[in-house]
């Protein structure tokens, strides 16, 4: 197999490109925001993983205007909407903001639009934000459309009325210790890209004996470990960080490989839904 490089990109079902490693800006204060995104994407990242929730959407928009040497087409941007109004059309105006912030041109877009969670009220809920990310897709304001968190219950939901089905994408949350098999097979099954979100477990089992013994095996870090690992498995992680050092070294995964042997003591570390520290999804 060729060697991973930091350009790898895998194709999403709406045809378009993402790149593999994405860059996580939850809890990025605005104040921070702009220059994690330009270190980022000076290191090398060319994919920013933000929400309407975060808050920073029109910072991570700076950023890409800002950074010299890119154009708005070099990077992946995704967002997502948490917060249901009360009609697909008002859902649909909340999503045009978003895509504003991130890219104020003439044809501005977004190359991702998710469904943040299905928690958002119930099915009709649900129904009118697919509704509303379908309306950005056609229109192109949204190049690809999926969702996050959703369960296999949320994603057979909506092929009653979609017209975009299955969606490009599901984000949850995937580690070594919430590996999440029953959504993670319907995925790959439907063709669905797994993005794979807190990849580092907030860093909360850095000393984890087992990945402290892989990490040490290659002279890297922990934290590298699990970036790689996500890599391995065919997900694309998402590795948030604020520290200019830290942005660095999480994407500096491409000088070792794991073997089949780290790989099956990594996966051995599941413990199923207990094993997440924000939601395992309900399927
Ligand atoms: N769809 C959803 O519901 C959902 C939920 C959660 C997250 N997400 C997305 O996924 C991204 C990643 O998840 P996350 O931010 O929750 O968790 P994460 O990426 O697993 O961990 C981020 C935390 O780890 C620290 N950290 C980063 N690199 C480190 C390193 N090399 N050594 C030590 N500590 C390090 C960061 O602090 P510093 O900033 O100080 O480095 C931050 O506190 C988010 O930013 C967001 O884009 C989506």
């Amino acid at each position: 197999m060729a060697k991973r490089t930091i350009a790898d990109t895998l194709r999403l079902a709406s045809s378009h490109p993402i790149p593999q490693l994405g860059f996580g800006v939850y809890k990025s204060p605005p104040e921070l925001c702009i220059q994690s995104c330009l270190t980022a994407l000076r290191a090398g990242y060319r994919h920013i993983d933000t929400a309407q929730y975060y808050a920073n959407e029109a910072e991570v928009g700076e950023a890409v205007r800002q950074s010299e040497l890119l154009r708005r087409q070099d990077v992946f941007l995704t967002t997502k909407i948490l917060s249901p109004e009360s009609s697909a059309e008002e859902n649909y105006r909340k999503c045009v903001e978003s895509v504003r912030k991130l890219d104020a041109g003439e044809d501005g877009y977004v190359d991702l639009f998710l469904i943040h969670s299905p928690n958002c009220g119930g099915a009709e809920n649900r129904k009118m934000l697919w509704q509303a990310l379908e309306r950005l897709h056609q229109e192109g304001k949204a190049k690809s459309i999926g969702v996050s968190n959703f369960g296999i219950q949320h994603i057979e939901e909506l092929k009653e009325f979609a017209k975009v089905w299955p969606p490009h994408v599901n984000q949850i949350e995937l580690h070594p210790w919430s590996q999440q098999t029953e959504i993670v097979a319907y995925c790959e099954k439907h063709g669905i890209a797994i993005e794979a979100y807190c990849p580092l477990v907030r860093n909360t089992k850095a000393s984890d004996p087992t990945l402290a013994k892989v990490a040490e095996k290659h002279g890297v870090t922990p934290n590298q470990v699990l970036v790689r690992y996500c890599l391995e498995r065919g997900w694309i992680p998402l590795p948030k960080s604020d520290n200019a050092m830290r942005i660095q070294t999480n994407a500096d995964v491409f000088g070792f490989a794991l073997d089949k042997e780290d790989m099956e003591a990594l996966n051995g570390l599941n413990q199923g839904a207990k094993g997440a520290i924000v939601q395992a999804v309900s399927n």
